[in-house]
């Protein structure tokens, strides 16, 4: 896309993918590779820069992974990080150790003598340190530029051979000029100039859809989530009314959302709009049936019915477009050919696990496939997509099917959709939306009394859930305002017909799961 390519070196650390967006935040294109990427095909890429990752081992381990010295001799700039630090101090010659202690957390360092890397950085600052292994001598030819106190060579260099190491993380928001340094490797040490930037990502991706499309059709599955929804934004640009979106209603989105994705597409884009209307059907599959896995089998599996038959309707060879986006497509951990080529598996968490045979396409086409989440925001918004759909928080494949507890029922379904619709509406105007991930209402099937003027009712209870996570493996309930529940369930009792009692879900995960189901 852009001539200006960094490459990093996926040796299995935790924050792969965040070095990666960092790079990309400096408007440098970047992928990840498996440092198992023959050095041949490395020298092909011409990339601009290469970094080596942090992963989980010691060099002295024999199954840890380690790099041929030829990639020192190809002249691209190498930035070690962490155990990509320890890896290039081991095999040029080096001296690694064991700490006697494990530096973990805040750390300060202090720079020595002038270093481009440490351009606009001040003396002392503070890092954010994870490791046991230190480099105990560096390099022959390596001169050391910062140190801790109880790491003697926090980051050193050879700046004649472009080589670069730092012990620490620069990638992790705790590391306070993590970004000014990452930066200063990419612009002071490989010479990039930032031609990555989302404008001509849109052009350059809309001319090569239109090229590669030419007068054939393309059918893409909308969901109204944020990846199908820009991914239909940019094939809409591009080709117009060739392209068909079928976005299957099954009845379990959330208040008013379906007929939302709906004018969006038809009203703001140009394309062939396809709404399945499917709610009986689910309602028919799903009646008396109460157990969570059977429940979500059935969505899934009716969804993915519903999907390819109407496809099936619509679509006489052309492509298949989808919504993948870069995380989709790597996998992360050492040993794995991270990064390697395109995918054209479908994405199973849109429940299209498998394309029937007999629907036949000339390829598969997925235009975000080279971005992370924030960029294709970034696109969405670019592309004039509503705020709510670029913004939306993640929503679970089977929808409101996991957050009605037992049975899933019409009337079930509407006052849950009311409750969540009020529970949304507050957090909007309280100012919290921002720092919550996730947020929504829940049915738990549960009845109780409560009295309402002279009488007794008796009644549906609703339990609230609000989340803070960074990456939805661990999640803590978020501390919503008292005032803000206050208001909230004043209206749900209120305003929600057969509601009478609130609660608010205080479980983190774990132990918790986000969804109640
Ligand atoms: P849990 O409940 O596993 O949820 O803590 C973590 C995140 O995943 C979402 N989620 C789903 N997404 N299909 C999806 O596409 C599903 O079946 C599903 N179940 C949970 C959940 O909303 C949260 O963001």
């Amino acid at each position: 896309m852009s001539n200006e390519l960094v490459l990093v070196l996926d040796f299995g650390g935790q924050y792969n993918q965040l070095i990666a967006r960092r790079v990309r935040e400096c408007s440098v294109y970047c992928e990840i590779k498996s440092y198992k990427t023959p050095i041949e095909e490395i020298r092909a890429l011409r990339p601009a820069g290469i970094i080596f990752t942090g992963g989980p081992n010691s060099v002295y381990d024999m199954s840890s992974p380690h790099i041929s010295k030829e990639i020192f001799d190809i002249g691209v700039p190498i930035l070690g990080i962490c155990y990509g630090c320890q890896l290039m101090a081991y095999t040029l010659g080096g001296k690694v150790e064991s700490c006697e202690k494990s530096e973990y957390g805040k750390i300060e360092v202090e720079s020595l003598g002038k270093s481009k890397l440490f351009d606009n950085v001040p003396e002392k600052s503070v890092v954010w340190m994870s490791h046991t292994d230190f480099v105990s001598a560096v390099p022959e030819g390596f001169a050391v530029t910062a140190r801790s106190q109880d790491c003697p060579s926090a980051a050193f260099e050879c700046e004649e051979k472009g080589l670069y190491a730092v012990q620490f993380h620069p990638e992790v928001t705790h590391s306070e000029y993590g970004r000014t340094i990452l930066r200063n490797f990419l612009y002071n040490v490989c010479g990039c100039k930032g031609l990555w930037v989302m404008d001509d990502f849109i052009e350059k991706t809309v001319a090569r859809l239109r090229e590669k499309i030419g007068d054939k059709k393309v059918v893409l599955g909308l969901s109204g989530g944020v990846d199908s929804s820009v991914a239909a934004g940019l094939l809409s640009r591009a080709v117009g009314r060739q392209l068909t979106c079928v976005f299957v209603d099954q009845g379990l989105m959330r208040k008013d959302e379906g007929d939302f994705v709906e004018q969006t597409f038809t009203k703001l884009f140009d394309m062939n709009f396809v709404r399945v209307n499917c709610q009986k059907q689910f309602l028919e599959k799903l009646r008396g049936v109460t157990d969570p896995e059977q429940k979500r089998k059935i969505i899934g599996t009716e969804f993915y019915k519903v999907f390819w038959d109407k496809v099936r309707e619509e679509a006489d060879g052309g492509f298949f477009a989808q919504g993948t986006i870069y995380p989709d497509r790597i996998e992360s951990g050492r040993g794995n050919e991270a990064g390697q080529g395109s995918t054209a598996v479908i994405k199973t968490h849109h429940n299209m696990v498998k394309k029937p045979d007999d629907i036949k396409f000339d390829g598969t086409i997925e235009p975000l496939a080279d971005l992370f989440k924030d960029e294709v925001r970034q696109v969405g918004e670019k592309l004039g997509i509503p705020h709510e759909l670029v913004w939306r928080q993640p929503f679970p494949g089977p929808g409101l099917g996991v957050r009605i507890i037992g049975e899933i029922t019409e009337e079930k379904i509407k006052i849950l959709q009311e409750a969540d619709a009020v529970f949304r509406d507050e957090i909007k105007k309280s100012g919290a939306e921002e720092q919550l991930k996730q947020f929504f209402a829940v049915l738990p099937d549960v009845k109780t009394v409560g009295v309402m003027g002279d009488h007794r009712t008796y009644d549906h209870l609703i339990a609230l859930r609000a989340v803070t996570t960074d990456d939805f493996m661990t999640a803590d309930w978020a501390r919503i305002p008292y005032e803000v529940l206050a208001r909230v369930s004043n209206r749900l009792t209120n305003e929600v017909e057969h509601v009478n009692r609130v609660v608010y879900d205080i479980t983190s995960k774990p132990p918790g799961t986000v969804e109640w189901e």
